[in-house]
């Protein structure tokens, strides 16, 4: 038996000894970068070190990071997927490549942890010809003078193995990854990554490319290693224990469920991973150091929906009292020694928890009424099957809070269908409005519409056109803010700008202004706005639904996804400014302006 502790501990000292600096776990919320809602690996606090940045611990690294993952959460309770989870990784920035990491890992699995070399498999990349990305022939053979089999090693395409960029841009590259036998009986001989008995464990991501808004791979300045190994997964396979919920990481939760149920576990396994998994996550997210309540927006609404989502679970496994605080309480105790901020922000995540258990009670009250006045109209229509329309389900779970699920087995027991596709069909359309609003409202988030906030947006857009050209295609905005005094712009680059160069954005910035180009936007594709050279942050989901955005255009000189509003044509700005140009954080620059 291995425990958690240990297995952290371990794999910080192993890199240690390897020369690389030990750096504490980042926040769960990504400082300057808006187009993700957590962090969900290892890399996504290093960016700009990967980018080139220079490092204070220097070119090698070793963390266990917190991170939250949502895209998973229909998997959320099987055997291996979790909300939060921690993932020790190691890093080099330019340093070591290929050789080394691998001659690591495999030194870590089978000397440190002690595992058997005849219970590991690897997948590779198999390359990609329209890239001009090679099959990565090199991981493999190194894996073989480790004396990995050739048989137990597979070439896959990109979505096994390849990583990242973390957002729509940025470092990424193909991986290597290591999986370990889980089965009771002795391994296959020959690697087949569809049986689930193949636990993945490590990636060894060789990060040499930087993804450009435009979708071309470029070589990076410098080749960087980047390694994630998960917490959980690798202390359930060290264990034996069949699913990470099994480990002490969840075992005391779990305890904890069955007390307030009154059930055993094993009885309704899927419910109480989840409401386990839920809780610990919220915890973690509220107890941050830049801690989020609850709420209807960004990471706020992860939280609500998660704890709502627990409930429910909750009430299924039959716990008809509050459930997430005293479940919170052991999430904090048993993890308090490795994160104290948990035991430091106790107070307000159990009075955030309190708060929203209540008003989610509130609301099942309200909405259980309003579901009973629906029940009796559906009843008495003389219709020959009685089934709820996705107008109703809708608004219940609109207005309400009902998730779906629930409405259709309180339905169920009242003797009455409810139209799915006509639910879903409502939720579509639904998110797709609020897409498009929250698409406009990142860009052009504007608390103050007057004419000189307006002059500001404008000129925002020429600023951030004029930096790329000065600077170059690396420069994105990571943030605005206006006033009627000023306009703020955050945007990444590596160093601090020349006086020439700030002299030469201001001088393009005028230059736009006195040829007094026309503005105006127009409703495109997300696939449209792109072609259009379209200056955006793409997020993936985003860019998949395929709705439309507003694109407004100065001139032919830039075009830009944004909800305006904006000057008419640029010689209403008047003479612009550049007051102050300074560092925000590594690799994020922030630059004041002023127009007259
Ligand atoms: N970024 C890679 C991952 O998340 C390795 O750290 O798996």
């Amino acid at each position: 038996m291995i425990t958690a502790n240990e297995l952290r501990q371990k794999y910080l000292d192993f890199f240690k000894s390897k020369g690389h600096t030990i750096i504490p776990s980042a926040s769960l919320i990504p400082e300057n970068d808006p187009t993700v809602l957590f962090t969900t690996a290892g890399m996504h606090p290093l960016v700009p070190y990967l980018l080139g940045e220079k490092h204070p611990g220097g070119k090698r690294l070793v963390s266990c990071q917190k991170c939250i993952r949502t895209g998973d959460i229909d998997e959320v309770g099987d055997d291996v997927h979790l909300t939060f989870f921690e993932m020790l990784g190691n890093w080099s920035l330019g340093d070591y490549w290929k050789e080394d990491a691998i001659k690591w890992s495999f030194e870590f699995l089978t000397k440190d942890l002690g595992l058997s070399k005849d219970k590991i498999a690897i997948s590779c990349f198999v390359g990609e010809k329209e890239n001009n990305i090679e099959k990565d022939e090199e991981s493999a053979k190194l894996w073989q003078e480790q004396g990995i089999p050739k048989e137990r090693i597979v070439f896959l395409g990109r979505s096994d193995n390849w990583w990242g960029p973390a957002g729509q841009t940025g470092p990424c590259g193909p991986d290597t990854e290591m999986f370990y036998w889980s089965g009771k009986e002795f391994a296959p001989k020959v690697f087949n990554p569809q049986d689930k008995h193949w636990v993945e464990i490590w990636n060894d991501v060789f990060m040499q490319y930087n993804k450009t808004i435009d979708g071309k791979y470029e070589p990076l300045k410098q080749k960087n290693v980047d390694t994630g190994m998960g917490l959980e997964r690798t202390l359930a396979v060290l264990n034996g224990k069949e699913s990470v919920y099994d480990t002490e990481l969840f075992l005391p939760i779990i305890n904890e469920i069955e007390k307030l149920s009154n059930k055993k576990y094993n009885t309704q396994q899927k419910e109480f991973r989840i409401i386990a998994d839920h809780i610990k996550a919220v915890v973690f997210i509220i107890g941050d150091p830049r801690g989020i309540k609850p709420s209807n927006i960004g990471q706020g609404y992860v939280v609500r929906r998660l704890i709502r989502r627990a409930i429910r679970y909750g009430r299924l496994v039959g716990i008809k009292d509050d459930l997430v605080v005293p479940i919170a309480e052991v999430v904090i105790s048993s993890f308090k020694d490795i994160y104290p901020e948990l035991q430091q922000n106790k107070k307000f995540i159990v009075d955030e928890l309190k708060i929203e258990e209540k008003k989610f009670a509130l609301t099942l009250e309200k909405g259980l009424k309003k579901f009973n006045e629906y029940i009796k109209i559906y009843w008495n229509k003389k219709l020959m099957e009685k089934v709820l329309p996705g107008r109703v389900t809708f608004d219940l779970y609109q207005s309400y809070g009902f998730p779906f699920e629930m409405t259709k087995e309180i339905a169920k027991e009242k003797g009455l269908k409810v139209h799915i596709e006509d639910f879903e069909r409502k939720l579509k359309e639904h998110q797709e409005a609020s897409r498009t609003a929250s698409a406009g409202k990142f860009k052009g988030g504007l608390a103050d519409n007057s004419e000189i906030v307006v002059k500001y947006h404008t000129a925002t857009h020429l600023l951030h056109k004029a930096l790329r050209d000065v600077l170059g295609e690396h420069v994105s905005q990571k943030g605005s803010n206006l006033t009627a005094e000023r306009l703020r712009f955050d945007f990444s680059h590596p160093q601090k700008m020349t006086p020439d160069e700030i002299a030469k954005v201001e001088k393009i910035v005028n230059e736009k202004i006195k040829e007094d180009l026309p503005v105006h936007f127009e409703m495109l594709s997300v696939e449209e706005a792109k072609k259009k050279g379209a200056m955006s942050l793409f997020e993936e989901k985003y860019a998949k639904l395929g709705n439309k955005v507003k694109v407004y255009f100065i001139g032919d000189y830039s075009a830009e996804i944004c909800g305006g509003p904006h000057v008419e044509h640029t010689g209403q700005i008047g003479k612009f400014k550049i007051i102050k140009e300074e560092a925000v954080s590594a690799g994020v620059r922030r630059i004041k302006a002023i127009v007259a």
